[in-house]
């Protein structure tokens, strides 16, 4: 869980990235993109790293879920005095449900821009890439839409801000002088990357035209 973890974290960041692209909307910057989004669903070197993208996604997903499920197993009467924020977070008792909710959120995603770029026939753009720069546009140019990706930010942020650093703990990474320093960074990973993606479709909304 901990290598699938961190790989989808690289992932994130280099997402990232490439969205940010969205945020120039002049005729250069969709061309800019469509190209882009072009390159990174053909180029065979991407592709394969892709195919251990959607690997990584599912065997996270499944291992935590397994995860959850012999935890309550190995204590199926719970405890009589419960004092649960004594030595931990909320969040990181409701991992198993943000992550739930990270993977519903990914399976509407990935419906509305990674099916349509693949399979939806989009027309082509002047420089003939598919146009998914329009799709991407008019889908947050609806308020509910821009809405939950605000909303599902908020939870990814909750999920990175246990995920990260229980990750390196996992790895068998303990170190008393950099423990503090990756609990630090994961914070601010968990904070500033979900802000960043949420800053995009708000934009978009507000701001292309
Ligand atoms: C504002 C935020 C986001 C925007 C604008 C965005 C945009 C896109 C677009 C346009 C695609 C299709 C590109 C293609 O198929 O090549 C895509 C694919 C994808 N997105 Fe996002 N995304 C955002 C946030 C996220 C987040 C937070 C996650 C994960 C939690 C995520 C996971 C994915 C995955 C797994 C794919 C498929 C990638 C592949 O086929 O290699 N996205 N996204």
């Amino acid at each position: 869980m901990a290598l699938t973890g961190l790989f989808l974290c690289l992932f994130l960041v280099v997402h990232l990235a490439g969205n940010l692209q969205l945020l120039d909307a002049s005729p250069e910057g969709r061309l800019k993109f469509n190209a882009y989004a072009e390159f990174m669903t053909s180029f065979p070197l991407i592709k394969v790293v892709s195919y251990v993208l959607y690997f990584s996604i599912l065997f996270h997903a499944f291992d935590g879920l397994l995860l959850a499920l012999q935890n309550r197993r190995a204590r199926p009467v719970r405890y009589v005095k419960e004092k649960p924020m004594a030595n931990r977070t909320w969040y990181s008792g409701q991992m198993a449900v943000l992550g739930t909710l990270v993977l519903v959120f990914l399976v509407i995603h990935m419906k509305s821009f990674w099916y349509e770029m693949h399979w939806g026939g989009l027309p082509n753009d002047a420089d003939g890439n598919k146009d998914l720069f329009t799709v991407v546009n008019a889908a947050f140019h609806q308020g509910w839409y821009v809405a939950l990706y605000v909303g599902m930010m908020g939870v990814l942020a909750f999920h990175l801000m246990h995920g990260f650093q229980s990750a390196f703990q996992s790895l068998g990474l303990n170190h008393p002088r950099y423990t503090p320093l990756i609990k630090n960074v994961g914070i601010l990973f968990a904070v500033m990357v979900p802000v960043l993606f949420a800053m995009i479709p708000v934009w978009m909304f507000y701001f292309n035209a």
